[in-house]
């Protein structure tokens, strides 16, 4: 092995190594047309890159991780930390490295074709081998590496392709991304051929004025270009032809393009369709680069979108237009197949996102899979292509090491060369947290000389200011800044460059608090154009409990709803025995493991809303487009009218005919009853026909009105039966197995874990309220019942007083709590009911789980849900199920018997089958057992969420005070 020059080089330790004998990147897409290599290959997994491979072979699914199969080498999670104590560029000696192999059969008709192999993607360095003779080498884990095999294999006979894919090297140092590591080749494997005169490149400019432009590199395999070739093109039918004029200028120029091989083609589509997110637009385009004698030598095909993408003043503008960024940062992910991602797992991501308002992708933090951006043209998406670079635990080193320099320009120019002609992507990035150097530099001085329609960011340097003249970001792009730090910057007058945050609103777990509150900012203050959500996944990998083990591809099907079944559990850091791991910080997306939409996705499709409403001088209401490019007419509507009293009533809805951004006056569709208490007025609004990302009728928001606000209302005490409470002054009811008590707490999220509240609420004793000295006293037919709760910052006090009213009790409560309880979880009462009553139907704020400062998506109305369905599997169980601005609610079994209960205003509610503590207790679902009863929490005050596990916590508005709180509530049997 030693002899072999591939090996010879230890690639794994060199970082000036970035590639050796492998072919220029180019943007033709050779897929649709190449010989499929994928399957089962032999394989055998080696303990380092200098142990020979020996006859002992298994096999192992191309693309794949291995670490998702059957080897002992598991996944493991680290964020920051590199998994290994080595410092750049060594990699360590325990270096697991994949030997691949299979023979191919190269097709006979293939004879006097150039012949190329490629291989999508290979963690972290690739070798290659055929027939035992060296071919190449390539690093980035995320782009492809294409070998030029022609004068290696025989058409009509069969080659021995050999893969070698080691693990850990240099290169992995500037791969410390935030996710789990694998090794493997995670993408498609492939061979294709091209006439020996082929087309190497195309650049497609495509304005938004229709002036098409399109520079072709034309190449003849190892030799000069025959006499005679030309180019010809055609988009949607109408032809392009060879710009005889840039030849002559090319000629003139010295520079002969007969020799050179670069032609242009040009064309001026009159009345184009532009491109943008809300309107995708695709042209096709045909180039065929012709002999001679006309034959057609070679064909590249591409999808054309006409967009411009500028920065004038502070603004990024598509078409003309200041856009927002309704944006999410994706990782190619997969729950059973790790970084490897199907075209119908791409397609599903990308639809999901457009039904849930989001219009823009920052491909977090490295190029995607080559099909994300042809799904993002055709369904619309704005995206921020990234470059495979962050080296955040040695970043200070790495930024300006010389020896990391080619690898920086390497991973940005070939990202560049790959994604250039697709008009999804309007902002290129230089990579994620990888501080800021020379070789950044680099990188942008490459990118913008080679592609100037584009502006560039990289957050790393947007650090040094937002309004500084860094040469490496064009954007003001900074994570989690606090947003009055945004509208600061925005009103200073000393703004010069767009701010659109990379990364804000982090979703782990049950969080993403005050997103509605940004986008009131974001909209409303000139400057700030939106940003990137921290992340679309929750990266749960799909694991056997006893065993330990991935699923793999065997798990398919064995999950729902984003629960894993009986046995299984959704893994994160720690679970396949990592040594060093950062837990579930892993899981921190707006979907689950499985895809399955977290709550905080309504909230975002409330405040992407195409359709908004307003009051308009009492009487009417304003309808708004909120879009900037599409009229309302893709939209269909209805009226819905909530009363308190139970109604809903409904009316269809005429959307009026609006461009972009127009608003108009319309009548209100009901006359208000003149009885029925508080009344809400909802535009349920629903694609009208087909999209291709939703069928028609798929909601797409319900922008809501208050008409009516509620009466003021009070109970009579009436001589009912006597309400009965035992020694200890608990309540006792047939329907309840545990009575109201205090509740101070919650089970932590995430954002409580991380953020430091958890830790104080354990120290105060909140988790674990005593309840003693109990006072109870009798006042004609009520009951008071003074209790003190001993926690470790001072006494408690609270007072429930019960009084029987018509059909029920009435619970007036109210707590003192002192001043050393400064920002507690909850201020409410918990009790527990008998089992059976499944059904919970509310009129509050709902159908999904909202919290204070998450409640933006819920509107107002009637709703009912299986208790069980309330619930939202967190990957690390916490606080969950809430439902905010409930006013009255009933818990029922199937034969309509049950209790209701009445509040004395809209209050945060939840009913689950978990106590705090079962679920503080739990580290994975498959731990938990779900109570017969239900556990019902009332809550005066409930504090927001926040993103306090990698930002900001809630606002103080959010926040609970010491002091007084009383709530009021009126129980029934039904
Ligand atoms: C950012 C980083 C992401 C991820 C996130 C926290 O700092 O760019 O990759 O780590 O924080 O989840
Ligand atoms: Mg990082």
């Amino acid at each position: 092995m030693t002899d072999d020059p591939l090996f010879a080089l230890r690639p794994w330790e060199s970082p000036e190594v970035t590639s050796w004998g492998r072919l220029p990147m180019n943007a033709v897409d050779r897929r649709a047309r190449a010989l499929s290599l994928d399957g089962d290959w032999r394989f055998q997994l080696l303990p380092a890159p200098t142990a020979e491979a020996g006859d002992d072979w298994s096999s192992a699914r191309v693309p794949g991780a291995w670490t998702l199969q059957d080897t002992d080498d598991l996944p493991w999670y680290t964020n920051v930390r590199m998994p290994w104590p080595d410092f750049p560029p060594a990699s360590p000696a325990a270096n697991p490295t994949g030997v691949y192999e299979r023979e191919v059969d190269v097709p006979a008709d293939w004879a006097g074709r150039r012949i190329v192999l490629q291989v999508g993607a290979a963690e972290s360095v690739l070798l290659v081998h055929v027939d035992g003779r060296p071919v190449g080498i390539s690093k980035d884990s995320h782009l492809a590496g294409e070998f030029d095999l022609s004068d290696l294999v025989g058409p009509g006979t069969s080659a021995t392709v050999r893969l070698t894919v080691v693990k850990w090297s240099d290169a992995t140092h500037i791969e410390d991304q935030d996710q789990w590591w694998h090794g493997g080749v995670t993408r498609s494997v492939l061979l294709y051929s091209t006439d020996p005169l082929y087309l190497a490149d195309i650049t497609v400019r495509a304005p938004a004025s229709g002036e098409l432009r399109v520079d072709c590199r034309v190449r003849n395999a190892g030799g000069a270009l025959p006499e005679g070739w030309y180019v010809t093109g055609e988009i949607d039918g109408q032809l392009l032809l060879q710009d005889a004029e840039f030849d002559r200028a090319n000629a003139e120029d010295d520079r002969v393009s007969d020799f050179l091989g670069e032609p242009r083609l040009g064309a001026h589509v009159s009345d184009v369709r532009t491109w943008t997110a809300e309107t995708p637009e695709l042209y096709d385009l045909t180039v065929r680069l012709h002999r001679a004698d006309g034959t057609v030598a070679d064909t590249a095909y591409q999808r054309v979108g006409f967009r411009d993408v500028e920065i004038v003043g502070r603004d990024l503008l598509v078409n003309g237009e200041r856009i927002y960024v309704r944006g999410v940062n994706r990782h190619d992910f997969h729950p059973l197949t790790g970084r490897t991602v199907s075209y119908d797992d791409m397609r599903a991501d990308l639809a999901l996102l457009k039904r849930f308002g989001f219009n823009a992708i920052r491909t977090a933090h490295y190029p995607n899979d080559p099909t994300l951006y042809d799904l993002a043209d055709e369904l619309g998406l704005y995206v921020v292509d990234e470059a495979d670079i962050e080296s955040h635990d040695h970043a200070h080193e790495i930024a300006d090491d010389p020896r990391y320099l080619n690898a920086f320009v390497d991973r940005v120019s070939r990202m560049v060369l790959r994604d250039r002609n697709h008009p999804s992507i309007i902002i290129w990035s230089l990579g994620n947290e990888s501080d800021y150097g020379a070789n950044h530099d680099a990188a942008a001085g490459w990118l913008r000389r080679h592609d100037p329609t584009r502006p560039l960011q990289y957050e790393g340097a947007a650090k040094l200011g937002w309004a500084d003249p860094a040469v490496a970001s064009d954007i003001a792009c900074p994570m989690y800044a606090p947003l009055e730090d945004c509208v600061t910057h925005a009103l200073s007058g000393e703004q010069t460059k767009p701010l659109i945050q990379c990364e804000y609103s982090h979703a782990m777990g049950n969080s993403n608090g005050t997103l509605a509150d940004h986008w009131a900012a974001i909209e409303s203050t000139p400057g700030l154009q939106g940003g990137f959500i921290w992340e679309f996944w929750d990266h749960g990998i799909l694991q056997c409990v006893n065993s330990g083990r991935p699923l793999g591809r065997s798990g398919a099907g064995l999950y729902d709803n984003g629960v894993a079944a009986p046995g299984l559990r959704w893994a994160y850091g720690g679970d396949f025995g990592e040594t060093i791991h950062d837990g579930a910080f892993i899981a921190d997306g707006v979907v689950l493991p499985d895809g399955t939409p977290k709550p905080v996705m309504y909230e975002h499709r409330e405040i992407a809303a195409p359709v908004r409403l307003g009051a308009f001088r009492h009487e009417g209401l304003v309808v708004a487009n909120h879009q900037c490019f599409r009229g309302l007419d893709w939209l269909a509507a209805t009226w819905e009218l909530a009363l308190a009293d139970g109604r809903t009533l409904t009316a269809p809805a005429e959307l009026p005919d609006l461009r972009p951004g127009e608003t108009a006056a319309v009548p209100l569709p009901f006359e208000l009853p003149a009885d029925g208490g508080e009344a809400w007025l909802t535009l349920r609004v629903t694609t009208a026909g087909d999209e291709p990302w939703a069928p028609r009728g798929t909601e797409i928001c319900t922008p809501q009105l208050l008409l009516r606000a509620a009466p003021d209302a009070s109970e009579a005490a009436v001589a009912g039966p006597r309400v009965t409470v035992d020694a200890d002054g608990l309540l006792v009811h047939p329907l309840l197995t545990s009575a109201p008590v205090l509740s101070l707490w919650r089970a932590p999220t995430d954002n409580d874990e991380l953020g430091g509240m958890a830790a104080r609420w354990q120290d105060w004793g909140l988790d674990t309220l005593v309840r003693k000295a109990v006072d109870v006293r009798r006042d004609g037919g009520s009951v008071t019942v003074l209790a003190e709760y001993a926690a470790n910052a001072g006494v408690i006090r609270h007072e429930q007083v019960f009084t029987p009213v018509r059909g029920g009790i009435r619970v007036e409560e109210s707590v003192g709590l002192p001043d050393a309880y400064a920002d507690v979880a909850r201020v409410g009462s918990v009790f527990e009911t008998v089992s059976g009553l499944d059904l919970l139907e509310w009129f509050g704020q709902g159908p999904w789980e909202s919290y204070p400062d998450r409640a933006a998506g819920a509107p107002v109305g009637h709703h009912s849900a299986p208790v069980d369905s309330l619930f939202t599997p967190y990957l690390r169980p916490q606080e969950s199920g809430g439902r905010h601005g409930v006013r009255q609610f009933r818990l029922s079994a199937p034969d309509a018997t049950g209790l209701s209960v009445v509040l004395d205003r809209p209050r945060q509610v939840s009913v689950t089958r978990f106590r705090a503590e079962d679920l503080a207790a739990a580290t994975h679902h498959d731990q938990l057992t779900p109570r017969p009863g239900c556990v019902v929490h009332i809550d005066a005050a409930h504090r927001g969420l926040g993103t306090a596990s990698c930002g900001p916590d809630t606002f103080p508005s959010y926040l609970l005070q010491p002091g007084t709180h009383r709530w009021a509530w009126t129980l029934r049997t039904l």
